[in-house]
């Protein structure tokens, strides 16, 4: 008989189990293992944290008595704030737990892994991007991460700081440094490099009035078309796959502290959005009773629905504002290399696509259909561009293509739409009838290689969004 190995002396088989069930707990540890190596491995170690760690009655007490939190953008936050302190004790804390035992329920690696866990259908059944399932999973997820780390240092008030990266444009200096937990190695970005203005087009991910054009088309499986909504295809993306590394993949996203400032800003994004006059959320119960399976602060399964995430003060948290900066952007020029794809546009559907964009009161996507995923191997991050065929085409926006890594789940979709907005300036083009042309132009990007014809486009179309 082989003899089983054993990760660490305090492995139990109730810690695997992490309410994920038998089938996630293999799952989990072929996914902790590489990462584990990378994050907690011989360069730093966190168990200086442990004096930090509160005793589970003070734990427990922080938790009885927490009140709404007000969550600030990290920049704001001075490196002597309370704020501050109290963020990057609790995730050295949580960081040195998953030293101690990477299966620890509540360690920083096993809370990653929820995460990677969510991005293939193989545990849950359930993939939580690239449709409406999006914003409401990463809601989910910081909500229970925000409160374990507040039990972990007895912090009734802890509150996650968000990164407000369409004014903030480089990675804030409180995530760097040897030694901090707030620091992860894998970045392929340096602390002076700024995120491109056109990557974090906040407003354009604004605009749509319908929220499955902002936040995702319903949730389908199999080989049906799943649609993106643009806060995911564009500014959430583009941001992940800029700063590289564990970001830029779905399996080791969790493992950067950074995970949380983007992912808080676009929850922000989210309340901002369903604060705006007119705007409201999917009423179809489909999406309301989707359950989803976090951890607690005590280690125990969490399950929470969709209904019970709409409204983030009865939560327990707000932002400081719900105010984004968008800085005026310089329409980059297309590169002559860029292939070109014929555009179609209903004819009977011209005259009415071309009213909506100059009254702005429907809204018009341009949409790339069947983008084959599963053939990408990294992600791929272009600029789009839309015009008359012969003529020099005009800056749609910019978006990124995030690889399908289904490990061999069947029900993982291969094709999904990205779907972006259209603004004024191409009714013109749009009603005169004549052939469109739209071009995806991949942007290099530091320590990236772009792979030749990567992706495979089935067709791109002009659709008008009901509002
Ligand atoms: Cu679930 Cu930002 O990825």
């Amino acid at each position: 008989m082989k003899k089983r190995p054993r990760l660490s002396s305090d492995v139990t088989r109730r810690d695997l189990l992490l309410g994920v069930g038998a089938a996630g707990a293999s799952a989990l540890f072929g996914l902790l293992r590489p990462a584990f190596a990378e994050q907690f491995g011989t360069q730093v170690t966190w168990t200086g944290y442990e004096k930090y760690e509160a005793a589970p009655l003070k734990a427990q007490a922080a938790m009885n008595s927490r009140r709404v939190v007000t969550r600030k953008s990290i920049s704001t936050l001075s490196e002597h704030s309370d704020e501050l302190r109290m963020f990057k004790e609790a995730v050295g804390v949580l960081r040195a737990r998953s030293e101690r035992s990477a299966m620890h329920p509540n360690g920083w690696a096993a809370i990653a892994a929820q995460h990677s866990l969510y991005c293939s259908g193989a545990v849950h059944g359930l993939q939580v991007h690239w449709s409406w399932l999006f914003l409401p999973w990463h809601r989910g997820f910081l909500y229970h991460l925000e409160r374990t780390l507040a039990a972990a240092i007895g912090e009734r008030t802890l509150a996650l700081p968000y990164w407000d990266s369409s004014s903030d444009q480089m990675i804030p200096s409180h995530y760097w440094g040897e030694g901090n937990p707030l620091y992860d190695s894998t970045r392929l970005q340096r602390p002076e490099d700024r995120i491109p203005l056109d990557f974090m087009d906040v407003n354009a991910c604004l605009m749509p009035r319908d929220f499955r054009t902002f936040g995702g088309y319903p949730y389908v499986s199999g080989d049906q078309e799943m649609v993106e909504g643009v806060m995911e295809s564009a500014f959430h993306n583009n941001n992940h796959n800029w700063i590289g590394g564990n970001m830029a993949t779905f399996w080791n996203a969790g493992y950067d502290p950074i995970f949380s400032g983007h992912h808080n800003n676009i929850d922000r994004a989210w309340a901002a959005w369903a604060a705006m006059p007119g705007h409201s959320m999917p009423e179809e119960k489909a999406w309301l009773d989707t359950v989803f399976t976090y951890s607690d602060p005590f280690g125990q399964p969490a399950r929470m629905k969709i209904r019970d995430m709409l409204n983030t003060e009865a939560m327990g948290y707000r932002f400081d504002t719900l105010e984004f900066t968008q800085p005026n952007i310089t329409p980059p020029r297309l590169n002559g290399a860029a292939t070109g794809y014929a555009v179609a546009v209903d004819p009977s559907q011209r005259k009415v696509i071309a009213n909506a964009l100059r009254t702005g009161r429907e809204y018009v996507t341009l949409r790339f259909t069947r983008v084959q995923a599963n053939r990408l191997a990294v992600p791929l991050c272009a600029r789009v561009f839309l015009g008359l065929d012969k003529e020099q085409p005009d800056f749609v926006t910019t978006v990124t293509l995030l690889p399908v890594q289904n490990g061999g789940a069947a029900n993982l979709n291969e094709h999904v739409t990205v779907q972006m907005a259209l603004r004024a300036g191409f009714a013109k083009q749009i009603e005169s009838g004549k052939k469109l042309v739209a071009y995806m132009d991949p942007v290099p990007l530091r320590g990236r290689q772009i792979p030749e014809g990567a992706v495979k486009l089935d067709g791109v179309d002009v659709k008008l969004v009901a509002s």
